[in-house]
């Protein structure tokens, strides 16, 4: 299939919560591999499959910059198992095109998840790489960015996206 549609805010789909993966198929892998090439062809730093429509529990990310060697991972079933200190991250989202958004999350997390081979593995990340990962667990659990923001921007971004989806919806 390949490139995916990402879904956009206020899909309902990306409500739903991502459900456990019960055992990593070929057509699970084949999920991951549309999953990757639909995040590097927005460009995005992570994707969750729930913004594609799939309610399963799985994300990609990819942190690293233009020029630097891909730092591609997939999770499958993934936990934070520790959460330590704070940062505030300006994030972005592929599901809210042109949205932008001061969160704060954890700074540095120990995640568990399974890879593309159904591997079980640890790792602790900080910087974006916690952000991302945190942002995307978020998606996994149906919570999105516009969750984050104050009742003021949550109003004009609601009705930015709103207003985008109508706009879509009839041309
Ligand atoms: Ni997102």
């Amino acid at each position: 299939m390949g490139i995916r549609t990402i879904l956009h805010y206020p899909d309902k789909r990306l409500r739903e919560v991502g459900k456990r993966v019960e055992v990593v198929t070929p057509e699970i892998q084949k999920l991951v591999d549309d999953m990757a090439e639909t995040m590097y062809a927005a460009p995005g730093v992570g994707l969750a499959a729930t913004q594609i429509g799939v309610a399963l529990a799985i994300f990609v990310i990819d942190t690293a910059a233009d020029g630097e060697p891909s730092a591609f991972r997939v999770f499958i079933n993934p936990e934070i198992v520790q959460k330590d200190g704070e940062i505030t991250w300006n994030e972005g989202c592929l599901s809210f095109p042109e949205v932008h958004e001061e969160i704060d999350r954890a700074a540095s997390v120990k995640v568990r998840a399974q890879d593309r081979d159904g591997k079980w593995f640890e790792l602790e990340a900080d910087d974006l790489l916690a952000v991302a990962i945190q942002h995307e667990l978020d998606h996994l659990n149906g919570v999105l960015m516009i969750d984050h923001m104050g009742p003021l921007k949550k109003r004009i971004v609601h009705r930015q996206m709103q207003k985008r989806a109508d706009e879509h919806a009839s041309a």
